[in-house]
């Protein structure tokens, strides 16, 4: 069975096409980016629009595939921007009717979760995703994919792009803020904020961009306490969700994944713990079409059928409202 997937909660717009034995035979991407990386609504939906055709058609060249070939049309049904997921929606729609094959949406969270699993073959894991507009820590437990700790603000993906901004390093902030604190030190104290489970992000941003606008220590150092800082927030709260729900493997997705200070310390911290880590592959971490498409495998395998009508997008579908028909 092949399905092509289409991914568009958000500024990019993908579409993958991946066998059910979670090969991944093409995946597609075209992101929609401004200077300062704040996403226009409008204007990344004319982007999706406008790519999409030319994008299925490079997918199914780098599959070596007709369209006529593919059984299964999957979709990204939420969370996301209303908007931009609409394009996607419809286009999924389209296919449907056109080649007369069903279409399944699927949750964008549970997606990125499950092409994990299947790349790196673990199981059963914790889940750290931490995106631009994503950080969550998601565990299966009671028949669902439950959130044991997530964001109480932003993205860590979007802070580390905000503070890459204060600090005039361009977008993506993310990668920019990694290479600066490798050169950095000194370690300058910034708010921790943990609350429970929960973390948030905003209390550090306003104390970096205090501290930047001072001029008193260098980006280096200070990209180097901001890393510093927010990661180890991410592996404390992780570790906790292991030890609390008793599982023995983690999984790091998402991308800030990239990351490898981050996955240093998930690393260590899972090694003393005697637990598994994995991190999804780069190309299979960000938002992009192949995991979508392998998600509405999984599920349509498992027995998931939807009509038209039950096909509209719901941007705020949360990961624990997600019915999980595919694992027994
Ligand atoms: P989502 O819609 O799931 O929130 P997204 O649209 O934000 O995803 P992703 O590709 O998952 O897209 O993640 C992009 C984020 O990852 C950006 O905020 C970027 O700064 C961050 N990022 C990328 N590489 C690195 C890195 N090496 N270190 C830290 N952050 C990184
Ligand atoms: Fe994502």
């Amino acid at each position: 069975m092949l399905c092509l997937g289409i991914e568009s909660t958000a500024h990019t717009f993908g579409i993958g096409i991946v066998n059910d034995k979670g090969k991944v035979l093409a995946n597609q991407r075209s992101m929609y980016t401004t200077e300062k990386g704040g996403i226009h609504p409008i204007k990344a939906t004319n982007h999706h629009i406008l790519l999409c055709d030319e994008l299925i058609k490079n997918a199914l060249t780098e599959a070596k595939l007709k369209l006529s070939d593919i059984d299964l049309i999957a979709f990204a049904q939420g969370p996301g921007l209303g908007q931009t997921l609409r394009t996607g929606a419809v286009t999924a729609r389209t296919l449907s009717k056109l080649l007369n094959i069903p279409l399944v949406g699927v949750n964008h969270c549970v997606a990125h979760i499950e092409i994990g699993k299947q790349k790196t073959k673990l199981e059963d894991p914790v889940t750290l995703y931490v995106s631009g507009a994503n950080t969550q820590i998601i565990a299966y437990a009671g028949n669902r994919y439950r959130v044991f700790g997530e964001t109480l603000d932003i993205g860590v993906g979007k802070f580390l792009d905000t503070v890459g901004r204060f600090m005039g390093t361009g977008f993506p902030g993310g990668p920019a803020i990694e290479k600066l604190a490798e050169k950095g030190k000194n370690y300058i104290e910034l708010p921790y904020s943990i609350k429970g489970m929960d973390f948030s992000f905003s209390g550090v941003q306003t104390k970096v961009r205090q501290l930047v606008e001072s001029k008193k220590h260098s980006n280096k150092d200070l990209a180097f306490s901001t890393q510093e800082t927010v990661f180890a927030m991410l592996t404390e709260a992780t570790e906790r969700a292991v030890a609390h729900i008793g599982k023995n493997e983690v999984l790091l997705t998402g991308g800030v994944a990239a990351n490898k200070r981050l996955t240093q310390m998930l690393e260590k911290m899972c090694k003393a713990r005697g637990v598994k880590f994995e991190v999804c592959p780069r190309a299979l971490s960000g938002d992009q079409g192949a995991m979508i498409a392998w998600q509405g495998i999984i599920e349509y395998s498992a027995g998931k059928r939807q009509k038209i009508s039950e096909t509209k997008v719901d941007g705020k579908w949360r990961t624990d409202q997600v019915e999980v028909n595919w694992i027994k």
